[in-house]
């Protein structure tokens, strides 16, 4: 049998190792120009000081954004671009239990290197050729072992939401979906839907302070950590 590296199989803990990414990404065009999301990323530090403040052991990646976590135990890595952020996660995904993929990752970026110095507006109209960026949320579904959880959110109008949201989860193969109302961005509160394969999870009643749907989405995922306990095989030589 294929010895196992430690780091790759669950935690022997019974609180699961958690990685987070959050923020935007920033796609650059120039030396100072770049395309990105809107996104502040405060849902994402609230869950990895919300976790660290339970014990968990949490790796945060962060894209540019001036929110930073409150609690010293969180492993805090910073990422630019979508490429920045992929390399990240192969790196640390598979010594994590559960992640949840709050990042904002600009959907296209420019199909060329980024210019070096600046473009000049005195030479006129520029056009930019725009390539999808990978979806990273699929990548790390499909790679995944059974005991990881993956979470994955959807931003959507409140009109087409619980329709997106069941299409992504399916699409990009997560075990858990947060979906939550374009119209609650930049908000202190949030009011979100946690949906898995076979429907809703858990909901919040009305809005509720980003800290505490911390902390319900950590027990949902916690909760879906531990029933994966009990069918997966634990690999030969994994301690408990
Ligand atoms: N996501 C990702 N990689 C991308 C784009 C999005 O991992 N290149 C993740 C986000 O972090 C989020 C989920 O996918 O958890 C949904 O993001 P969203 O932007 O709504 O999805 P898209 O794939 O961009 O779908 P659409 O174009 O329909 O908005």
């Amino acid at each position: 049998m294929k010895p196992t590296n430690p780091s790759t199989v669950r935690s022997p803990d019974s609180r699961p190792r958690l990685l987070i990414t959050a923020g935007p990404t920033q796609e650059p065009i120039d030396s100072v120009r770049y395309i990105g999301n809107r996104s502040s990323g405060r849902l994402g530090v609230a869950l990895a000081d919300r976790a660290a403040a339970r014990g968990w052991s949490v790796v945060l990646l962060l894209g540019p954004t001036a929110r930073t976590p409150s609690d010293s135990r969180v492993t805090l890595r910073k990422f630019r671009t979508t490429q920045d952020l992929g390399n990240l996660m192969d790196e640390t995904f598979a010594s994590c239990d559960a992640l949840v993929m709050a990042a904002a990752v600009a959907d296209y970026r420019p199909a060329r290197p980024a210019s070096a110095g600046k473009l000049r507006r005195e030479n006129g109209p520029i056009t930019l050729q725009l390539e999808p960026t990978p979806d990273l949320l699929a990548r790390a579904a499909a790679g995944k072992r059974p005991d990881q959880v993956v979470v994955g959110f959807a931003l959507e109008l409140r009109a087409e939401l619980m329709d997106s949201a069941r299409s992504k989860l399916r699409r990009k193969g997560a075990d858990l979906l947060v979906a939550n109302p374009l119209e609650t961005m930049d908000a202190d509160d949030i009011e979100a839907w946690i949906l898995d394969p076979s429907g809703e999870r858990a909901r919040t009643s009305g809005a509720i302070t980003k800290s505490a749907f911390a902390d319900l989405l950590l027990d949902t995922i916690a909760g879906e950590w531990a029933a994966r306990a009990a069918h997966v095989e634990r690999p030969a030589g994994a301690a408990r």
